[in-house]
C-alpha cells in the first residue's frame, strides 16, 4: 500500500509533536502534521518555530527546503500517512478525573482516515489502560492497525537533543505493534526498551511524579528551614558538599507546568485518591506560592506595596507559561498587595508584562517566580528581591 507521508503526527504543531516531526523529517521520513492550530500551522509553515526548542528551527526550516514536511488542518493527511502518531492526552479536570474525551473524540475524527497498513503510536502522556482502550476501540470499529504506546519523556526545550539521546520505551498492544514502533525508532537509530502498553504507561507517569516528589521534598525543607529562620541555600551547600548521596537533591523553586502536576493527579486517581505521596508533593508544590506570601506579609505591610514578579514561564530558559505557579503567586498577590506587575523576558504571549526595568523602578518588592538566567545581572536598584530559589548572591532573606 502506497502512502504520501511516512508519518503523521496529530497535535503535530505543539510542544510535543512538532520536534517529533522535525527529529524524524531529520532523519530522511517524509513527515507530516495535522493540527487544529491553523495560526501555529500558518508559523510552522513560514519557518517559524512558535515555541522556544532548542535547535528546532534550523531543522524546520530544512525539512520544509527539502519537502520533508508537509503540514495541514484537515485530518485528511492523517489517511495519507503510514505511521499516525498521536499527541493528545487524557488531562485532569478539576475535580482529579482524567479526561476522555479528548482522545476519544480525536479518534471518532480520525476513524474515516485510518485503514489497514497503518500503524498507530500513542505518544502522550495517558492514564493507564488508554492504550488497551484505544486497541479495543480500533478492534470495536473494524480497525485492523498495530498499536503502541511510546511515551515522551524528554525535557521540554530540550526535545530535539532529548529524543534522539534518551532511551525510548515502547509498550506495543501486539507482537506486529511492538514490531513496528522498533522499526519507527529505528529510523533515529535510538536505543529502546520493550514494556508491555500498560507497564509503559505507568513509566511515563512515575518518572513524572517521581520528579515532582523530589522537588516537594526540596520545598519542604526549605519551608522547614525558611520557618526557623535558616538560610537554606547556605545550609543545602553545606549538606552538598562533597556528599555523593545527596547529588540528585534539588534546591526548592516553583515545580509546575503543564505535566508534572497533572500527571501525579492522574496516577492519584487512577490509586483512588491514594497516592498521598503525591497528594503531598501537590500540596508543599502549590503551597510554596502562599508560603512566600505569608513570609512577606509577615515583614512588609503589602497592602502598602507594589510587588513585582520577576519570570512568568514555568521554567527558567523558556517561553511557556502553561500552569506556570508565577501566575499563581500573582492572583495571591493581587488579592494581598497594593499593586503587582510581571515581567519575563521570553514570554510572548501576556499583554500584561511590562518591561523588566520599568518592573524594578515601578516596584517596592521584588520576588523571583522564576530564575531565568538573565536576572543574574541585574541591578535592582537596592529594591529587596525575594528568591526562593536561592539564585541570587543578595537577597530579602526569606
Ligand atoms: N510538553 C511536554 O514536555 C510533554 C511531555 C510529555 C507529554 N506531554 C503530554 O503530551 C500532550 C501534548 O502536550 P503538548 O505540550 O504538546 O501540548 P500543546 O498544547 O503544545 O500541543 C497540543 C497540540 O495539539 C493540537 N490539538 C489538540 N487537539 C487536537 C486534535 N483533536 N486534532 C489535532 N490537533 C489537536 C493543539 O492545537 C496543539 O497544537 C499532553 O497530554 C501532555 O501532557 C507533554
Amino acid at each position: 500500500m502506497q502512502f504520501v507521508n511516512d508519518l503523521c503526527v496529530v497535535g503535530g504543531a505543539g510542544h510535543v509533536g512538532l520536534p517529533f516531526a522535525l527529529v524524524f523529517a531529520e532523519a530522511g521520513l517524509r513527515a507530516a502534521i495535522y493540527d487544529k492550530n491553523k495560526s501555529a500551522l500558518d508559523r510552522i509553515s513560514s519557518g517559524t518555530v512558535p515555541f522556544m526548542e532548542q535547535g528546532a528551527e534550523p531543522l524546520l526550516r530544512k525539512a520544509l527546503a527539502e519537502k520533508r514536511l508537509a503540514l495541514s488542518d484537515s485530518p485528511r493527511i492523517v489517511g495519507e500517512s503510514r505511521v499516525v502518531v498521536i499527541t493528545i492526552g487524557t488531562p485532569v479536570d478539576e475535580f482529579f478525573n482524567p479526561v476522555f474525551k479528548d482522545i476519544r473524540n480525536c479518534l471518532a475524527e480520525l476513524k474515516p482516515f485510518l485503514r489497514e497498513g497503518q500503524v498507530l503510536v500513542l505518544r502522550s502522556t495517558v492514564y493507564p489502560g488508554t492504550t488497551e482502550w484505544c486497541a479495543r476501540w480500533l478492534r470495536e470499529n473494524g480497525l485492523n492497525i498495530p498499536l503502541a504506546y511510546c511515551p515522551e519523556r524528554v525535557v521540554q526545550g530540550k526535545s530535539i537533543e532529548e529524543i534522539k539521546q534518551l532511551p525510548q520505551i515502547i509498550g506495543g498492544v501486539t507482537p506486529e505493534g511492538e514490531r513496528e514502533a522498533l522499526n519507527l525508532f529505528k529510523k533515529i537509530s535510538v536505543e529502546t526498551y520493550l514494556l508491555n502498553p500498560i507497564e509503559a504507561e505507568f513509566a511515563k507517569l512515575f518518572t513524572n511524579a517521581y520528579r515532582y516528589i523530589h522537588f516537594a521534598t526540596a520545598n519542604q525543607f526549605y519551608m522547614i528551614a525558611a520557618s526557623a529562620g535558616v538560610d537554606y541555600p547556605r545550609l543545602l551547600e553545606g549538606m552538598k558538599f562533597h556528599y555523593p548521596r545527596l547529588e540528585g537533591l534539588p534546591g526548592p523553586g516553583f515545580s509546575a507546568g503543564p505535566c508534572l502536576l497533572k500527571d501525579t493527579m492522574q496516577l492519584n486517581a487512577f490509586a483512588k485518591n491514594q497516592f498521598d505521596l503525591g497528594a503531598a508533593a501537590m500540596n508543599i508544590n502549590e503551597g510554596l506560592v502562599m508560603f512566600l506570601v505569608e513570609r512577606m506579609s509577615a515583614q512588609w505591610d503589602l497592602k502598602e506595596k507594589t510587588i513585582g514578579i520577576l519570570g512568568m514561564a514555568f521554567k527558567p530558559e523558556n517561553d511557556d507559561t502553561r500552569a506556570a505557579l508565577s501566575y499563581k503567586l500573582k492572583k495571591v498577590l493581587e488579592f494581598n498587595a497594593k499593586a503587582v506587575l510581571t515581567t519575563d523576558p521570553f514570554v510572548r504571549t501576556d499583554p500584561a508584562l511590562l518591561p523588566l526595568d520599568q518592573v524594578i523602578r515601578e516596584s517596592d518588592i521584588l520576588i523571583l517566580a522564576i530564575p531565568h538566567r538573565v536576572y543574574k545581572s541585574v541591578d535592582f536598584l537596592g529594591k529587596p528581591v525575594v528568591d526562593a530559589w536561592g539564585f541570587l548572591a543578595k537577597e530579602a532573606g526569606l
